[in-house]
């Protein structure tokens, strides 16, 4: 071909990078690579292969570690941690910055070695994976650093079990390895199966960071490594991956009281409103879907443009795909590279002959035989079409249309998962208004695939929970300093042969939406005071209470639009009538558990003064602006979870304002479960809550026995979030039960409750991070 030719025809010549530094790295290990536990290499007993999937070519074994491997990482894990954490956080963020120093360094090993075994072109593992490595270290440096200030009466939760996909396997390390080691936590890290390679080269940095040996460990090994892992000794599992061991990993974990963030699955909506600017849109969308082969949790994989453009939209994002190249992900030139493995790719293959005919299959580009799979757009689907609800993992794009804002809000929404979501319009106030109404974690605003470190990233729903990055993220490495108090079960009152008889039936209702209830199941139970003097009765709830009461909760939407300064004003007012029957309470109080009448006093100003500071907090629990390197902002955006069913301690009045003051803050409405031995405060307080303006259903409360409760309210797919601080240890029965819609949970495993701090505030909100690019180009 001449040159004016080429210039003709503008094809692209190939540019192929040298495999041969990374090949040389494998050779002198002689193709076998041991587990990296306590600092050294070991000799592997059991191997699996590696293999480069655009060749199908072995590139090494590594070990296929069995449950005595695993033991013997967390082993060195744990004897490091006490002195990893103790070390400072200065020093900390010292080998933190030498990690990332040394990323930088051996930055073009680490992205060959990256594309050779995964598959992603080499322009990305270059100059997405990598950076965004190196700057993971960087600002979790900046964190240990500023530690102890920034996050006092904090500390490490000790060894952190790690397991991680193939997706982008050193940047998913990154995103685990370096908040868990800046907070002084020590890890054992599990690759996946396909990609181990480039974590045995951090492993090598490590070594060459000087860092003490235990505090990382990486074990290689398939699905039963992780599961052993799970089963450790550890006392956090961070786990990305698919949705469906997610759920396992939450009920395997329930009740052990091992911490948890998951990040899962997705099927992120791409919307294109007509006011668009379409060509940017179109290349924003070939990063969103065609980046990493599709192979990305956030992928923008569901288009939903809106009808007037969606024929211009579809043909010049067609004309768009047919100039992908898709091949060697070696050559600079790549578009698109090759599918991790010859599984996944026939999981892609299956999804679309499957589902395929329910649109029409648009495959304007080719693809090189072997692990590749074209760029697929598949239009005119149903948005209850299977492809448009199952997360494909691959180039695969589904689309349909919707005609207003409102509609694209509601498809956007129907889905199981809420992990990100595009937003293409140039006018700024329909792009901001659809941000909060999306359940997702992330939005992306005329853009796609913005990450930083700086930046929280996770989901809601099946997407699971947990933020990475940023101060947000750092609250799952950690926990509240000081030593847990198990908590002594409080006891019932019983009957005693001098139990006088009430003149009147004084047998309270359960609250809900507003209203008094009778129970369900027409049971109640009788209250006595330590002395055996009948105080009441109160309503025994079922599981058909829980129904009526998270609905009433569902249907309180108005609240959480409601503005902080009126959630405050209203707050304050229970407060304050709250104070005006103090002395009723504190007899109450007296008369329920027997304490002397100082302590009941104590309880109730207590209350009041809980009730003032978190009406306090309504508008000063700030949102923030991340400093992300771009020109924008990203807003980290402090929403409500949801509804909130909460199990409350035994102090009859301070257990259950403990629970409703920080949830109503911040904007949820909450189903609450008084204290099982001493209801009768809990049931006075609706009168409180009735004079105080609070709108129906925003404040439901029930009473029963909470073992019998638990089960239904975490099983309950319209409730958000559960916490508990029963004294019957329900923490096992709700992460089980959780594990259906994976909701979060916050339990006390039977140890007393958590002092008022910040945390509630955190426990009750989401961080949305909503990416706002500025500029016209
Ligand atoms: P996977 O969820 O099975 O694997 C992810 C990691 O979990 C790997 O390290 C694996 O070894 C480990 N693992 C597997 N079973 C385990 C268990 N029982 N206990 C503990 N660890 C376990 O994902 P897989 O099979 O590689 O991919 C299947 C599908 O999952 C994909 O097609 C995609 O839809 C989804 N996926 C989603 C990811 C995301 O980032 N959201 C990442 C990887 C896969």
């Amino acid at each position: 071909m001449t040159v004016k030719e080429i210039f003709e025809t503008m094809e692209y010549g190939t540019a192929p990078e040298s495999a041969s530094e990374a090949l040389a790295w494998i050779a002198a290990r002689d193709g076998t690579c041991g587990n990296f536990i306590d600092g050294a290499f070991t000799t592997p007993r059991n191997t699996m292969e590696s293999r480069n999937p655009a060749t199908g070519e072995l590139l090494a074994k590594v070990t296929n570690s069995g449950a005595e491997d695993v033991e013997a990482a967390v082993k060195a894990a744990r004897k490091a941690q006490p002195k990893w954490a103790k070390i400072g956080g200065h020093w900390r963020a010292k080998y933190l910055y030498a990690i990332a120093r040394l990323v930088q360094k051996h930055s073009r090993l680490l992205a060959v070695m990256e594309t050779l075994d995964n598959g992603k072109p080499i322009r990305e593992a270059r100059d997405a994976d990598i950076p965004l490595v190196a700057r993971h270290f960087y600002y979790h440096a900046g964190v240990a650093q500023l530690m102890d200030e920034e996050m006092a009466g904090r500390e490490a939760l000790g060894v952190c079990g790690q397991i991680i996909p193939w997706n982008f396997p050193l940047l998913m390390l990154a995103w685990k390895i370096a908040p868990a080691i800046a907070a002084g936590n020590t890890v054992v890290l599990k690759p996946a199966e396909y990609t181990s390679l480039t974590a045995l080269v951090f492993a090598e940095i490590c070594r060459e960071a000087g860092l003490p040996a235990g505090v990382v460990n990486i074990v290689t090994g398939d699905g039963a490594t992780g599961q052993a892992l799970v089963e450790a000794d550890v006392d956090k599992i961070a786990f990305t991956g698919s949705t469906a061991v997610g759920r396992a990993i939450r009920k395997a974990t329930a009740g052990t009281g091992k911490s948890l963030t998951l990040e899962l699955g997705g099927k992120s909506p791409y919307i294109v409103f007509e006011d668009a600017d379409i060509d940017s849109a179109v290349e924003g969308l070939v990063d969103a879907i065609f980046f990493n082969q599709g192979q990305v949790c956030c992928a923008g994989s569901r288009l939903l443009v809106q009808e007037g453009i969606a024929e211009d939209f579809y043909a010049r994002l067609i004309a768009r795909m047919s100039k992908l190249r898709v091949g060697n992900p070696l050559d600079k030139s790549i578009d698109v590279g090759a599918i991790v493995d010859p599984v996944q790719l026939d999981r892609i293959k299956g999804l679309v002959e499957k589902g395929g005919s329910e649109g029409t299959v648009h495959q304007p580009c080719g693809a090189p035989e072997g692990c590749f799979y074209p760029p697929t757009l598949i239009t005119d689907l149903h948005s209850s079409a299977m492809l448009m609800q199952e997360e494909i993992f691959g180039p695969v794009l589904v689309a349909t249309t919707f005609r207003t804002p409102a509609e694209a809000v509601q498809v956007a929404n129907d889905t199981r998962y809420g992990l990100a979501a595009s937003v293409w319009s140039e006018n700024i106030n329909l792009a901001l208004d659809i941000a909060p109404k999306l359940a997702t974690g992330v939005v992306w605003i005329n853009g796609s695939n913005m990450f930083d470190a700086a930046a929280g990233f996770g989901g809601v729903r099946e997407s699971g929970f947990g933020r990475e990055g940023g101060w947000e993220g750092m609250m799952a490495y950690t926990k509240p300093s000081g030593k847990a108090v198990p908590l002594a079960p409080a006891k019932k009152h019983l009957e005693t042969d001098k139990t006088e008889v009430l003149d009147l039936d004084r047998t309270s209702k359960l609250y809900i939406g507003g209203k008094q209830a009778r129970p369900d199941s027409g049971y109640s139970e009788a209250v006595y005071s330590p002395k055996g003097k009948l105080l009441g009765h109160a309503s025994l709830a079922n599981r058909k209470d829980i129904r009526n009461a998270v609905e009433a909760a569902r249907g309180a939407g108005g609240w959480t639009k409601a503005t902080a300064h009126l959630r405050a004003q209203i707050i304050y007012y229970i407060g304050e009538n709250l104070s005006a029957r103090s002395d009723e309470f504190a007899a109450r109080i007296v008369d329920l558990t027997g304490t002397t009448k100082g302590k009941a006093e104590a309880e109730v100003e207590g209350a009041i003064s809980t009730l003032f500071t978190y009406a306090a907090w309504c508008d000063k629990y700030d949102s923030a602006a991340k400093p992300v390197p771009m020109r924008g902002v990203a807003l980290a955006m402090k929403e409500p979870v949801g509804v909130i069913g909460a199990f409350c301690d035994d102090r009859p009045l301070g257990g259950l304002v403990d629970v409703i003051a920080p949830a109503i803050a911040m904007g949820n409405r909450v189903v609450a479960v008084a204290s099982e031995a001493y209801p009768l405060a809990a049931t006075d307080f609706y009168q409180v809550l009735d004079t105080s303006d609070v709108p129906a259903g925003v404040v439901n409360i029930l009473t029963g026995a909470h073992e019998g409760l638990a089960a239904p309210m975490a099983g309950h797919l319209n409730v958000d979030a559960v916490w508990s601080f029963s004294s019957a240890d329900l923490s096992k029965t709700i992460e089980i039960e959780s594990a259906g819609n994976l909701k979060r949970t916050w339990v006390n495993y039977g140890q007393s409750r958590p002092i008022p701090s910040k945390e509630w505030l955190a426990q009750a909100t989401e961080v949305k991070t909503v990416w706002v690019p500025y500029g016209e180009g």
